[in-house]
């Protein structure tokens, strides 16, 4: 069978990066948290003390960091110059400064070439903001993962909870539809569908019903062709 490129984009916590790895798992297919490369800059950037205003300070730190996503068992890990940053790039530090560095239009040039890179040759789930409209326009499956605020909030709040991390329903909110309004409005590659995408609304969904939705979806895909 054809081995295609699958794009699922949405706003935070919409469910992307689960469905996603466990499309991957299910089909063989490589999975690419596109987030995770943003936020492994993003600490590059807060470790080596970078003006987060200097936009050619953060360029050069892009070009010369080594980013690189590594599948250890079923899990995905991040790595920034060699170490495994997988839960440093979870951090609350992370997400309040990522939709400012995600902003920047020579950055996002950086990113999409490596992603584009990975992708070559097909057989790829990769989830992100700008998957569908700009890393892959040729993705032969684009789906867009959406769910109301207050059930993505409550989605991170019972994640930090089962990880033990102490937080507050309320200011994840915010900081969800903060994030969510820089990456939509933003210039350079805002968050919205592909005009070819298939919106899928999470809100009342379990992880097992988003995920069947999608495979359905990608096998609707394959029945066509
Ligand atoms: O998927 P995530 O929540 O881990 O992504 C973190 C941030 O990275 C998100 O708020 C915006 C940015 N991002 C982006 O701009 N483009 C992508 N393809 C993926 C993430």
């Amino acid at each position: 069978m054809k081995k295609i490129k699958i794009a699922i984009d949405g706003p935070a916590a919409s469910g992307k990066s689960t469905t996603a790895k466990l499309i991957a798992q299910k089909l063989g297919y490589l999975y690419i948290d596109t987030g995770a490369m943003y936020r492994a800059l993003t600490l590059a950037i807060i470790n080596a003390k970078t003006d987060t205003a200097n936009e050619s300070e953060i360029k050069k730190l892009a070009l010369s960091c080594k980013i690189e996503l590594k599948q250890l068992k079923t899990e995905l890990h991040t790595f920034l110059n060699d170490k495994d940053v997988s839960d440093a790039i979870r951090l609350p530090e992370i997400n309040q400064t990522i939709s400012q560095i995600s902003a920047y239009p020579e950055i996002r040039k950086i990113m999409v070439e490596k992603q584009r890179e990975l992708a070559r040759d097909g057989g790829i789930v990769m989830d992100g903001r700008d998957i569908g409209t700009v890393v892959l326009p040729d993705a032969e499956v684009k789906i867009f993962m959406d769910a109301k605020l207050r059930k993505r909030a409550e989605r991170r709040f019972h994640e930090l909870q089962k990880k033990g991390v102490k937080s507050n329903l309320k200011e994840i909110e915010k900081e969800i539809e903060n994030r969510d309004n820089i990456d939509s409005t933003r210039t350079a590659s805002p968050l919205k569908p592909a005009e070819d995408s298939i919106i899928v609304d999470t809100s009342n969904l379990t992880i097992e019903e988003q995920t069947d939705a999608c495979l359905k979806l990608i096998n609707i895909y394959f029945e066509k062709v």
